[in-house]
């Protein structure tokens, strides 16, 4: 799938997709130098969309690690499933809100999500930073880009510590939240 027709689904769904544009590759470098993806044998993406923070999960994580990836657009997923056939990754055309289904009982180590939180109707937001939480093992970490600095008061309610950082080599500038 080419890219013109990955941005048009983008902006055809914006009221779930939350964004104008794919994360920038400085974005996600930043953002997944805060993962220590050395021993993370379980890893959560959430929000695929393009690819463009899969792409760099993938190129960093361990060989025997399995990568879950959910998204609700189905062309997404579809291209997702073209572009990531590897067996250790898992494209799932489900919400966020169901993640520990696919858990098999295992805990996360990573949970790396570019979910858009402010467009989601409260109920389901709450539900996923619930099972965000209890998805996560002891030493697991979330990590969350975003383009408001207010999202970290919510997610204060579920982790103790977080940390923030910031770029503005993306449109829009976006902060990245550490959460433990
Ligand atoms: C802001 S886009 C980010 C896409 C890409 N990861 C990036 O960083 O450019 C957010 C993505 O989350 C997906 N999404 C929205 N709500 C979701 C949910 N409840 N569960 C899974 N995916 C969801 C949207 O379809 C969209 O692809």
């Amino acid at each position: 799938m080419n890219k013109s027709f990955l941005i048009k689904e983008l902006f055809a769904n914006i009221k779930t997709t939350g964004a104008v544009t794919f994360s920038s590759k400085s974005l996600v470098n930043k953002m997944l130098s805060f993962a220590n993806f050395k021993g993370a044998k379980t890893i959560i993406e959430l929000g695929g969309g393009d690819g463009s923070i899969t792409r760099g999960i993938i190129s960093r994580m361990d060989k025997d690690a399995t990568l879950l990836v959910f998204e609700i657009s189905e062309p997404f997923c579809r291209n997702l499933k073209r572009e990531f056939p590897q067996k250790n990754v898992q494209i799932i055309n489900d919400s966020a809100e169901n993640m520990d289904k696919y858990l098999e009982g295992k805990d996360a180590d990573l949970i790396l999500s570019s979910l858009p939180f402010s467009l989601i109707p409260k109920e389901s937001r709450n539900k996923i930073y619930s099972k965000t939480r209890s998805s996560l093992g002891e030493n697991g970490f979330f990590i969350q880009i975003c383009y408001s600095y207010l999202l970290k008061f919510q997610f204060a309610n579920y982790f103790k510590n977080i940390k923030t950082a910031f770029t503005l080599k993306n449109f829009p500038p976006a902060f990245i939240l550490i959460c433990k």
